[in-house]
Formats: structure tokens, sequence, C-alpha cells
């Protein structure tokens, strides 16, 4: 993709331009920041070429030939999702729905009607019968993010959907038609520290982890720096129709070397 740079001056001041300013303030320290006014768009694929990233592309290659559930691992920013889209995109449910809910920062009765869906009068604001996301997933998958986040209430709820296959939407008097939505959960916690300390139901973990892709950190696969750099730049730059400005190997040398790569590769 290549970023076209044409009208810069009838658009004046805007995001594109501080983008710019943001790019070459970064060459050649290494305090790269990305404006919030943009957002990497998610990738198709999992860039990189470390033996690591190859590792992976098996893994989801492998998890996409069967229908399991899969439990993906690793710290914010990694890839989760983007592998995630890519099982069900490889798997023979990839015509279905992929449908992804974030189980984190949702208030308990929001996520428990997200995923179940309600019926009218059930509570305030349920004017009519409503499907939950769980019933949206039908025949594709449906992708669990941050489900270390749920209550036990919630993970109780999970459980018996996954154990029946069936909905009872919030307000039903009796469970609804049969759901076929394959599962996929993803967790930046450490799922099975919280097993042992109780906020996550052994039960729970054991069915959701049937499956395991565990992504590494960045900062343990250094080599995927440079093209993942140059991605998103190029992204970034097409996103704001500005022309890409390239990378010196100095830039790609202190992106390798000296920033530490906490979690996410890219401020997001
Ligand atoms: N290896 C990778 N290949 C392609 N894109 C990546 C990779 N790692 C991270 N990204 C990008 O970084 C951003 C965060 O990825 P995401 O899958 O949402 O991470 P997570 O779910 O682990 O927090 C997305 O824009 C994604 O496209
Ligand atoms: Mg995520």
């Amino acid at each position: 993709m290549q970023g076209r740079g044409g009208n810069d001056a009838a658009r004046g001041s805007c995001a594109a331009d501080r983008a710019e300013t943001s790019y070459r303030s970064s060459f050649p320290d290494t305090t790269m920041t990305i404006p919030l006014t943009m957002t990497i768009p998610l990738t198709n694929r999992l860039i990189g070429r470390s033996a690591a990233i190859h590792g992976l592309r098996d893994e989801v290659s492998c998890a996409a030939r069967s229908d399991a559930k899969v439990l993906i691992t690793g710290e914010s920013g990694v890839g989760k999702e983007v592998a995630a889209r890519l099982v069900h995109d490889q798997s023979a449910r990839r015509n279905g729905p992929f449908v992804p809910i974030n189980c984190a920062g949702v208030p308990e009765t929001l996520l428990e009607a997200e995923l179940f869906g309600h019926v009218r009068g059930s509570f305030t604001d349920a004017y009519r019968d409503r499907a939950g996301v769980l019933e949206s997933a039908h025949r594709g998958s449906i992708f669990l993010d941050e489900i270390g986040e749920m209550s036990l209430r919630m993970q109780g709820l999970l459980l018996r959907f996954l154990e029946t296959g069936e909905i009872q939407r919030i307000g039903a008097g009796r469970a609804g038609a049969a759901v076929d939505a394959r599962v996929i959960a993803a967790t930046n916690r450490p799922l099975r520290e919280h097993v042992e300390e109780g906020s996550f139901r052994t039960d729970l973990y054991y069915r959701l982890n049937v499956l395991s892709i565990y992504l590494p950190p960045l900062r343990e696969r250094r080599s995927d720096i440079p093209i993942l750099v140059r991605r998103f730049i190029r992204d970034l730059s097409a996103q704001h129709d500005r022309p890409f400005p390239g990378l010196s190997a100095e830039a790609d040398r202190s992106r390798q070397t000296r920033l530490r790569w906490p979690a996410r590769p890219l401020a997001t």
C-alpha cells in the first residue's frame, strides 16, 4: 500500500500533518509516538519473520483444521485478535460470522445481555426481543476477548452454555434453540494462577483451553520489529493520505535494540 501525497495545501493542518511531525520527530531518536487520532488497522495476517511467528502460523493453521475451543494468551497488543480471526478465516466456518466481544470493562448485567440476549420487558430498556452475540455467532466463531476479566457468576453462565450449547435469553422462561458457535477465547492474564487463587473456574479453564496458542511479546522476537514498524507506518500513511516517509537503518537498529517493548508494538 503506497501513501498518496497530493492536495496537501488544501488540507491544511490536520491529523496527517501531526502524524508527519510525529514520524519526523521519531528519527533518529527512539521516542516515536502515534497520535491518538490514528488507529492501526487490524491486519489479516500475522506479520513477522521470527521463528516464533513461523511457529505461530503453523499453530493457527492447525487450530483452524479442528473445531476445538482455543485459548489464546499473551500480553496486550501481541496480536491475539489477529490470531483469532485467522483461526476463523482459515477454518471450515470461514463463511459464517466472526463475532468478537470484549469481556472487560463492561458491567456484568450488560455483558450478560450482550452475550445471551434478552426478551422484551425483561428490564427497563428492553423494548423488544434481542439476540445476544452467542446467537449471532451461530455457524461461525465467537471471540471472547479478555476472558480473564469475567466475574465468577458470568463464568458459570458461560460454562452452562458450553456444556449444553443452548442459550437462555435474559427474561426467557427456558432455554432457546441450540447454538453452534466455535469458541475462541483470549486473555492477557495468567489464567492458571487465577484458577489457583480461585478467581477463575477450573472447569471453565479446562473447557476453554483445549488448544492453546501463546503469542510471545515483541521483546522476545525483535527480528519482527522492522517489518511491523514498516507495515504500520505504511498503513498509517495511506490512512492519512501521506507518502510513506521511509525508515533509516539507524531507526531500525534503535527500535530493535534500545526499546524495552513492554506490551504493545505501537500505541494504538
Ligand atoms: N504479528 C502481527 N502481525 C500483524 N499485526 C499485528 C501483529 N502483532 C500486532 N499486530 C497489530 O497490533 C494491533 C494489536 O493487535 P491485537 O490482535 O488487537 O492484539 P491483542 O489482541 O493481543 O491485544 C493490531 O492493529 C494488529 O493488527
Ligand atoms: Mg486484544
